[in-house]
């Protein structure tokens, strides 16, 4: 734990969810909380955004998406809240999952009627592949939502980690009365509203206040539920869930602001303040005397006509300040930033300073990388999150004879800022960009048009999946790729990479060369 009590007091987070979970009411809840936004409904949907500051590409304009990912900051209490936003479309997923490598901890919403979905497992891999702490929110109660117990069972299988609910709802939908807070053991009444804070009600469970408030049925209910709950979960343990193995759970209705307040408060508390970050040469402690940072994020910049982009840096360690000059590791130079920026919620400014656990935005005219790390002049370099095979693969053409070198430096460029993944077939020496979605190359063929004047054009090319592959046996390692040449490719760090046109091919490859490990993200 950091010592520094600037540091202590920062909570870097994200909160995540399969669309329409509620996502976006929970974050302009948590706003209001923080007085960022004095009315609910200040906030725009992620999927229909029209003025937020996070709008900064014209094709989401166009297509009502928000591509980008800003961060919204405020103090609560005695604390410093970082919430790093993230894409609204799953087509973006990859930035999603590389924001996570920037917070230290996860709020995941889910939705009470659908339970687990697709989306919100993917982000639950990511969040288990680096232990980061995860507080779950099962949101719209004021709608028929599944059985409280069911969903238990179904986010314990599902994400792969053991629950403990910290408040349990009283029915759910028309019938829906409220929560009760285990951990502060009082009653929170429901009343829909979409600006007013319920208040709570101590209630003594075991007196009749509880069947006066809620009726005897559903009092008796709720008091035989909590006899099981105590009896089937064990205790709730702030270190375990700090260690990543247990998830607490809060029940509650985003729209209507009911629960949000209970779970922002518990949030603050235990949530973790900044955390260590591993750096291939040794384990950074965020209260270091000296500066450390890492870029996780490159976004375009609001003015599609300049082509500056920002930079996202998360602040590992120290005290960064402006116009200090600072150790770009990746390029061996000094480099002072004059115009940092930090987030609120509709509007950005030009900040001083920031901590650990902050994130800054630096403008950046094709200076950072995804990856790269700042320092006060040691040679660090932060892992970031592997890269992971792309869904869908396309050839991509020059259909501009005259425009060539635009292109090649587009692709360049957009590769750095993370928006696909680009691999040169060994065999012709095409360039097939790798996907999660279809979105994105519709992307980038809209900005490479845009801000780099060049046009392309996309051929259809059935892969099914980018495997890196490495072996303890050269021979057999040349052996294939001699008999897959013209299914070899190259990353853009040059490591090889097996583009494997069906699942049955790889599954012949993978028992053909025992001594071939086949690999699915790009680190291993
Ligand atoms: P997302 O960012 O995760 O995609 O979800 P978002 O908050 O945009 O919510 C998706 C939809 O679910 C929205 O409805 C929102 O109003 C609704 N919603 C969120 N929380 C609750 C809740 O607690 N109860 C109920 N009943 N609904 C909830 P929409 O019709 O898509 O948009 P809007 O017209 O309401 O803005």
């Amino acid at each position: 734990m950091a010592t520094n009590p600037e540091i202590e007091r920062r909570r870097t987070f994200a909160i995540v969810a399969h669309p329409d979970a509620g996502k976006t009411s929970l974050t302009e809840k948590f706003l209001l909380f923080g007085g960022q936004i004095q009315v609910a409904g200040a906030v725009k949907s992620n999927k229909i955004k029209k003025t937020a500051t996070s709008d900064w590409m014209d094709i989401e304009k166009q297509r009502g998406i928000s591509v980008t990912t800003s961060v919204m900051e405020f103090d609560y209490k005695d604390y410093k809240v970082n919430i790093l936003d993230t894409p609204g479309h799953q087509d973006f997923a990859e930035d999603t999952y590389r924001t996570l490598t920037a917070v230290d901890s996860v709020i995941i919403v889910v939705d009470g009627a659908k339970g687990v979905e697709t989306q919100t497992r993917k982000l639950m891999e990511v969040c288990r592949m680096r232990n980061t702490p995860v507080i779950i929110f099962v949101n719209k109660m004021d709608r028929e939502a599944k059985d409280p117990f069911d969903l238990m069972d179904e986010l314990e299988e599902e994400l792969v980690i053991q629950v403990r609910p910290l408040t349990w709802p009283i029915e759910s939908g028309p019938r829906f009365k409220g929560v009760y807070n285990l951990y502060e053991h009082n009653l929170n009444l429901f009343q829909p509203s979409k600006q007013v804070v319920t208040e709570k009600v101590e209630v003594d469970i075991t007196t009749e206040e509880l069947d006066n408030r809620i009726g005897h049925d559903l009092a008796d209910k709720l008091r035989g539920e909590l006899e099981l709950i105590e009896g089937v979960y064990p205790e709730f343990n702030v270190d375990e869930y700090l260690k990543g193995e247990v998830a607490p759970v809060f029940f509650g209705s985003a729209l209507n602001n009911f629960g949000v307040e209970e779970l922002l408060n518990t949030f603050v508390e235990i949530a973790p303040s900044p955390r260590p970050v591993k750096a291939e040469e040794r384990t950074v402690q965020p209260d270091e005397a000296k500066f450390t940072g890492f870029i996780f994020k490159i976004t375009a910049n609001i003015d599609p006509n300049h082509r500056s982009c920002i930079a996202f840096c998360k602040v590992c360690s120290g005290k960064f300040s402006r116009n200090v000059p600072y150790y770009h590791v990746r390029h061996d130079k000094t480099m002072r930033f004059s115009s940092p920026t930090q987030f609120m919620a509709q509007r950005k400014t030009t900040v001083d300073e920031a901590w650990a656990g902050d994130i800054i935005g630096l403008p950046d005219n094709g200076t950072f990388k995804i990856g790269d790390t700042l320092t006060e002049g040691e040679k660090l370099h932060f892992r970031g999150l592997p890269s992971f095979s792309p869904e869908m693969f396309k050839y991509i053409e020059n259909a501009d004879p005259m425009k060539q070198k635009q292109l090649a430096k587009g692709i360049d460029q957009l590769m750095d800022e993370g928006v696909a993944q680009l691999f040169v077939n060994q065999f012709n020496g095409r360039k097939i960009i790798g996907t999660v979605g279809q979105l994105q190359f519709e992307v980038i063929q809209y900005r490479l048009e845009h801000e780099y004047n060049a046009k392309c054009r996309w051929e259809p090319v059935s892969l099914y999946k980018a495997c890196w592959i490495e072996s303890d046996d050269p021979t057999e390692l040349e052996a294939f790729k001699k008999r897959k040449y013209q299914y070899m490719a190259k990353d853009r760090e040059g490591r090889d990479v097996f583009l494997a046109d069906s699942g049955y091919v790889l599954q012949m490859a993978q028992m053909d060369f025992k001594h071939i490990k086949f690999h699915f993200t790009s680190e291993f």
